[in-house]
């Protein structure tokens, strides 16, 4: 069966920004479907003997089943200097390179490793290019489950309508890694991205929002032209 064409463009660009990896190099392994082409492909370059002496820093509980999955040598923050390059997907993506991201509810990890990284690398497909941030994506916040309450309320004076990030079913909410609770909320328009992710980072019970701004590099973008998929 032919796989649709948003996963195709995912496909083409996790392998692109793969193919951007040099040997001995720090790598952050970001979360999401695009991602985990790109880890997929950079642990077949080092099985091939492309690549060597790569080490990941992963973004999530996900990257790492993966990373293991396809025999990347996983190692901490604590033990490195440096992050060579990290490759990560977004959510949205402005004309500015700000992004929201934490769609896999990860972006707490993500905001920590892709900040770090010297180069920063994004993958999308095009259907995640805005012209502005909150056009079609609900901006997440992370938050500690005993401060759900007060911060859906403090959001709301902030003039955003926030809901709790549900599971599948909607058998219980979506738990973070680090056991914390998504809140995903709609603002009509976000014009100053900067602004509204210290003003939201600064709630008591806040542990990040998916509002990356200035930290990424390069945005790679998956497209399909005349039927073929390219970057
Ligand atoms: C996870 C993320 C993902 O990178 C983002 O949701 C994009 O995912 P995908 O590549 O599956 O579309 O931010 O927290």
């Amino acid at each position: 069966m032919n796989a649709d064409p948003v996963t195709l463009m995912k496909q083409q660009v996790g392998y692109a920004a793969a193919a951007k990896v040099q040997s001995n190099s720090i790598v952050g392994l970001g979360t999401g479907s695009t991602t985990a082409y790109a880890i997929q492909a950079i642990g077949e370059r080092l099985q091939s003997g492309d690549l060597q002496n790569i080490k990941g820093i992963p973004t999530s509980f996900q990257a790492i089943v993966l990373a293991r999955q396809y025999g990347i040598p996983l190692v901490t923050l604590d033990e490195v200097e440096k992050i060579d390059i990290a490759i990560d997907g977004a959510d949205e993506v402005d004309p500015q390179k700000n992004l929201i991201k934490g769609g896999g509810a990860a972006h707490t990890q993500e905001k920590i490793v892709d900040s770090l990284a010297d180069q920063f690398i994004v993958v999308v497909d095009s259907g995640k290019l805005v012209d502005h941030l909150g056009s079609t994506f609900l901006l997440p916040v992370e938050v500690l489950p005993m401060a759900v309450t007060p911060v859906m309320k403090a959001i709301e004076k902030l003039g955003g309508k926030p809901q709790l990030r549900m599971g599948v079913k909607k058998a219980g909410p979506v738990v973070t890694d680090q056991g914390n609770l998504v809140i995903d909320v709609k603002f009509d328009r976000i014009d100053q991205p900067a602004e509204l992710e210290k003003t939201l980072n600064n709630l008591p019970g806040v542990l990040e929002n998916g509002l990356f701004v200035g930290v990424a590099d390069i945005i790679m973008v998956g497209e399909v032209k005349d039927g073929q998929p390219s970057v």
